[in-house]
């Protein structure tokens, strides 16, 4: 079939099996170009394996490390003439850069929310890996149904009062203001259920519960802060208070893992990129059009696999990282260092529709944006048929 991109507000409907499989490659070629993680973890267990974060802490584990790993995800097998989602493909293209050197892989493809699935990739992970040394949770959802049959929605919504700020149509390039209305206190409650630290304990007490986390264990979750202009929506919103809960859940497990296994848990707070997740949230991708601009001109940008590359080399090995309140690390300091946001700043005062390509990469933010679906990635024949229905070797079920 000959695929094109379908976008749909903040989502592209079809993906590309070919171009997300360069995409992975060249991912993988990046982390081959760094010096070796020797000491990385051998044995990883990633929660939300499939693209962002997740994925790319996959890819740093198996090109980077030589690590065995586990990856859970909630993706979509093509059907028909409707093209796999591109989290699928991703999968299948790691899948076989392992295969080819013999690196075990293993995939399960579900709910990681539901008390039925973790008990059938708890006992996936008993008769493959057995124990995991590191357990990475980078889950982005919209919604999550409780043990209780109850179904939860995330909001990205400002707490206490209305907020109205810019944001850019990323179709068609318009800026404009956009005005979100605060908050419910239910939806409050919903969003720290979703994006919380609850699930994330609950899969940690579930493992070791399961004697299957290996003594000096590393759980690892991803938070943002980011800076003030997008701390309405975000630090300040829902999704920031969803945030803290994930922090105060770290030093729990912290303390846990600490006296059980010598573990240890921790959160590292990373840059704002181009996900599918961040897609969704307002303001953020204009925020990120400015930023990569100014990020760009000064050396300092970073997608997810350089961020992933740099967070393993500094837990495990070469260059170790500072750790805050001791679940703390940040690799957001790029982002946040004074002389970019100062550019940030002025260049939001005066951003419109008019001046939006000169002011801002918003044109980088729309190829990344593509990207993720296997789009406009380089070397890519996107005239030549190609097949959609790819196969995973090793999907658990
Ligand atoms: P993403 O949308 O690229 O990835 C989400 C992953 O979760 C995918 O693998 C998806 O299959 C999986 N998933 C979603 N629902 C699931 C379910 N019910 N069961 C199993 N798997 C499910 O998201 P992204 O942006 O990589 O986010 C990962 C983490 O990184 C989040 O905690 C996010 O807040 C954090 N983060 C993201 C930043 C960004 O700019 N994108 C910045 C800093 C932190």
């Amino acid at each position: 079939m000959i695929i094109e991109p379908k976008v749909r507000g903040f989502i592209c409907i079809t993906a590309h099996p070919t171009g997300c499989s360069a995409h992975v490659q060249q991912q993988a070629d990046f982390v081959r170009s760094q010096p070796k993680l020797i000491n990385a973890p051998k044995r990883v267990l990633i929660i939300g394996a499939s693209t962002g974060y997740g994925l790319a802490s996959r890819i740093v584990s198996v090109a980077g490390a030589h690590a065995s790993t586990f990856g859970v995800f909630f993706e979509r097998p093509a059907d028909g003439d409707r093209t796999a989602s591109a989290g699928w493909y991703n999968t299948v293209a790691l899948e076989q850069i392992a295969d080819k050197e013999n690196i075990p892989f293993y995939s399960m493809n579900g709910d990681a929310f539901s008390a039925e699935f973790k008990q059938k990739a708890l006992e996936a992970i008993k008769h493959t890996l057995g124990t995991v040394d590191c357990v990475i949770y980078s889950l982005a959802a919209p919604r999550r149904t409780d043990k209780d049959g109850n179904t939860y929605k995330s909001v990205l919504k400002p707490i206490g009062k209305q907020f109205t700020g810019k944001t850019v149509n990323t179709d068609n390039g318009k800026v404009y203001d956009v005005s979100i209305d605060p908050a419910t206190e239910d939806e409050l409650k919903a969003t720290v259920k979703v994006m919380g630290g609850e699930d994330w304990a609950d899969w940690m007490h579930a493992l070791a519960d399961a004697h299957l986390l290996a003594p000096n264990v590393t759980a690892l979750a991803y938070s943002y802060i980011g800076p003030e202009v997008t701390w309405p929506i975000y630090k300040s919103g829902t999704i920031g208070q969803a945030k803290a809960h994930l922090m105060k859940t770290a030093q729990e497990l912290n303390e846990f893992l600490g006296k059980e296994l010598q573990g240890r848990a921790l959160i590292s707070v990373n840059k704002a990129v181009v996900t599918q997740a961040s897609s969704a949230i307002p303001v953020v991708p204009l925020y990120n059009s400015i930023l990569f601009k100014i990020m760009k001109a000064k050396r300092l940008h970073e997608d997810c696999i350089q961020q992933m590359y740099r967070l393993f080399a500094g837990l495990f090995d070469q260059k170790p990282l500072q750790v805050d309140n001791a679940t703390c690390v940040r690799l957001d300091d790029w982002e946040l260092n004074e002389a970019v946001q100062t550019e940030v700043r002025t260049i939001w005062s005066q951003i419109s529709t008019e001046n939006l390509k000169d002011l801002s990469d918003f044109e980088g933010y729309q190829k990344s944006f593509l990207q993720l679906f296997g789009f406009e990635c380089d070397g890519v024949d996107y005239g030549k048929d190609v097949p959609i229905d790819c196969l995973m070797n090793h999907l658990m079920s």
